[in-house]
């Protein structure tokens, strides 16, 4: 054999092997075995650089770090789907597309799992992967190729074996880290390389490595689902694409996809994964549906962000019971005091659950909880766990009411009421347990996001006297900051390093990281917008902020008084001192709903009149008052009265409130 097949079929032994081992699951050959080959492909490539190949096996162990990523145009957008959220949501999926197809149809969906993971976007050409993107807002996402490259079931080429190859198909699927690797990686970080919450961001934060070398170190896998644009493709159902990626090596949602023709047969088959969720070896939050026939689609289409052909079926939250061992107090930023349920911790989901906010006294009556009772905790993906209800019936009389504090528990200043707010504040503005939190909000991911400085760092901080106001932050020194307890030499350079940066950060995080009360994020950047800089924060009026658009006058008495306070004064010239140089990126016209015009009618299910008008300006759609021609949607909810009926019989889109989310791809809290 001469070398240069030689070097072929070792690439294709090694191809096989990897295939065997991280897509079928069924090792084919030992380590050893694989390592032996493995090494001697690199020896002859290195002997042979004119056999060089990028898609060689080899070429999976990561690249030299990246600056950053490029941003790539999906060359057709990445969808997402509406939801359905109980059984009538699924029936009445099916009865619009009978209704649209006409009721004489066989129709036949794949039933899929809905993969909580990323979403990523394959293009091969000519069966070699040319490009990785991620899905972004769904029009642009970040060109992720080279870390993609190292995720061990991303084949670098398509097996040729059979449904005939495409000149160019772009693969779309998910990546994600199977429940048991996340755990066992999370279980070896140390406190200060900071743990991961759960395998969504520990695979969005693996992913998002500039050194792919990284990301080749983390337990990665990725599974695929549908297409984008491709040339050449020929198959005709959702069933025959998913058995064309099996062909060319890719990984798909086996043993759960399946093709079933009646919706009470999709219904019991979601109730049945959902039931089975914790014995899938990664996170799923739902089912997905399609209609399988490729034609069906065609006919069916898609409107604004979602196509009509599919949906995805939520599963309900997840429900744990423990025992609620003690009720902490935790003092915020603006002095609230919030109560903790310290819980008998509890696996849910994915990650293990500690604790879970009791919100305020009135939920805590609301509840009926007291110390020592058992509860239902739940965790709806990202979110913060909370206390469902209290299971009386398992109650042996050793339970303990509770009671507020009168003190602060940080510093004894006794605490508040106001008369409309149901929440208790100190009212001691140098409360180190305030200034603990106004600090960690102003370095938060949100705002100046200084990476590696997170709520334990901040504590110490403050305990240790170093951060006395927020401009503290930028005079940290490094002798100091070594000395603090679990700091190392890498880690304090690294941290002085990211404090640096966040010189250069933009204006609107710099004004919502102030916390100054009525201000979150959207107001921050409009009145960053409006006034460009940061001195200008100093000379604004009440009027001037009113008269900016979507600042009320609540936000606007805010800041004047926050500004009026001489301390804050002086913090904020004090950042201007040290050349907190805080730019305002240009106006957003952008936006998923850009350009389009929302009516709202009747009582939508979760979001009130005034979070749906902000959900729509958000995304860069405008709210208007009446129903015209002219207007793009009306988003109804029940008891839509004389709106709704003047939409449709102008032929004006009606949508509901899930749908709403799907468009600007956001998920109901
Ligand atoms: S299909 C046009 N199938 O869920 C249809 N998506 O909102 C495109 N996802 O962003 C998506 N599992 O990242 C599809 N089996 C599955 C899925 C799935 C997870 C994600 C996907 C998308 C989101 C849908």
């Amino acid at each position: 054999m001469d070398l240069k097949a030689e070097v072929e079929a070792l690439r294709q032994r090694l191809e096989e092997l990897n295939h065997a081992y991280y897509v079928l699951d069924s090792p084919r050959a030992s380590d050893g075995e694989y390592d032996e080959l493995f090494r001697r492909l690199e020896r002859l490539e290195h002997e042979h650089p004119e056999f060089a190949s990028l898609t060689s096996p080899t070429q999976k162990v990561g690249a030299a770090p990246l600056s950053a990523f490029a941003s790539v145009k999906h060359r057709e957008p990445m969808l997402s789907l509406a939801n359905a959220l109980n059984d009538d949501d699924i029936r009445d999926f099916h009865a619009r597309i009978l209704k649209l197809l006409g009721d004489d149809m066989d129709v036949a969906y794949s039933f899929e799992p809905k993969i909580d993971g990323i979403g990523l976007g394959l293009t091969y050409e000519h069966g070699e992967l040319t490009l990785a993107a991620t899905r972004g807002d769904g029009t642009k996402g970040e060109d992720i190729t080279a870390n993609a490259r190292t995720i061990s079931s991303i084949p670098l080429r398509l097996k040729n074996e059979g449904y005939p190859i495409p000149d160019f198909i772009e693969i779309r699927g998910e990546v994600f880290t199977t429940t048991h690797a996340f755990e066992e990686f999370n279980s070896k970080r140390t406190e200060e390389e900071g743990r991961y919450a759960n395998p969504r961001n520990f695979t969005g934060g693996s992913l998002r490595q500039l050194d792919s070398r990284i990301t080749a170190a983390r337990p990665l896998d990725a599974v695929f689902y549908a297409c984008g644009e491709a040339k050449g493709l020929e198959v005709r159902s959702q069933e025959e694409l998913i058995r064309a990626f099996q062909s060319w090596g890719l990984k798909v949602a086996t043993p759960y996809f399946k093709i079933i023709g009646t919706v009470e047969g999709l219904i019991a088959a979601h109730h049945e994964l959902e039931d089975a969720r914790d014995q899938v070896p990664y996170e799923i939050d739902g089912t997905v549906l399609k209609v399988n026939d490729f034609e069906q689609r065609q006919i069916l289409g898609s409107r604004s962000r979602n196509p009509r052909w599919a949906i995805a079926c939520k599963f309900k939250s997840r429900q744990a019971s423990t025992t609620l061992l003690d009720i902490e107090i935790s003092v915020g930023r603006t002095g609230a005091l919030t109560p903790v349920a310290v819980l008998e911790p509890v696996p849910l989901g994915g990650v293990t659950v500690g604790s879970a906010s009791l919100h305020n006294v009135d939920e805590i009556a609301r509840l009926g909880v007291k110390k020592g009772d058992r509860v239902l905790v739940e965790r709806a993906g990202d979110v913060i766990p909370k206390v469902v209800k209290v299971l009386t019936e398992e109650r042996d009389g050793s339970e303990i009411e509770f009671q507020m504090p009168k003190e602060c528990p940080a510093c004894g200043t006794p605490v508040v009421k106001e008369a409309d707010e149901v929440v208790m504040r100190c009212t001691n503005a140098s409360c180190p347990a305030q200034l603990r939190g106004t600090v960690a909000h102003f370095v938060s991911k949100n705002a100046l996001d200084i990476d590696g400085l997170g709520e334990k760092l901040v504590a110490q901080l403050v305990d240790a006297g170093l951060v006395k106001r927020l401009d503290d932050i930028f005079r940290l020194q490094y002798d100091d900051v070594v000395a603090l307890e679990r700091m190392g030499k890498t880690s304090t350079e690294n941290l002085l390093t990211a404090i640096d940066t966040a010189k250069t950060t933009t204006l609107p995080r710099v004004f919502f990281g102030l916390g100054i009360r009525h201000v979150g994020e959207h107001v921050a950047e409009v009145v960053a917008q409006s006034l460009g800089s940061l001195g200008a924060l100093l000379d604004a009026t009440e009027d001037d902020l009113v008269a900016i658009h979507e600042v009320g006058e609540k936000a606007a008495e805010s800041i004047v008084a926050f500004v009026a306070n001489e301390q804050n004064k002086l913090v904020i010239k004090a950042l201007l001192d040290l050349g907190l140089n805080a730019t305002c990126e240009a106006q957003s016209t952008g936006g998923p709903l850009a350009g389009m015009t929302f009516v709202i009618t009747g009582t939508l299910p979760t979001l009130s009149r005034k979070d749906a008008e902000n959900l729509i300006k958000k995304h860069g759609g405008k709210p208007v008052s009446s129903v015209s021609k002219k207007t793009s949607f009306l988003l109804a909810g029940e008891k839509a009265g004389s709106k709704l009926k003047k939409a449709e019989s102008l032929g004006v889109e009606i949508i509901d409130e899930s749908q709403i989310y799907s468009m600007v791809g956001d998920a109901p809290q």
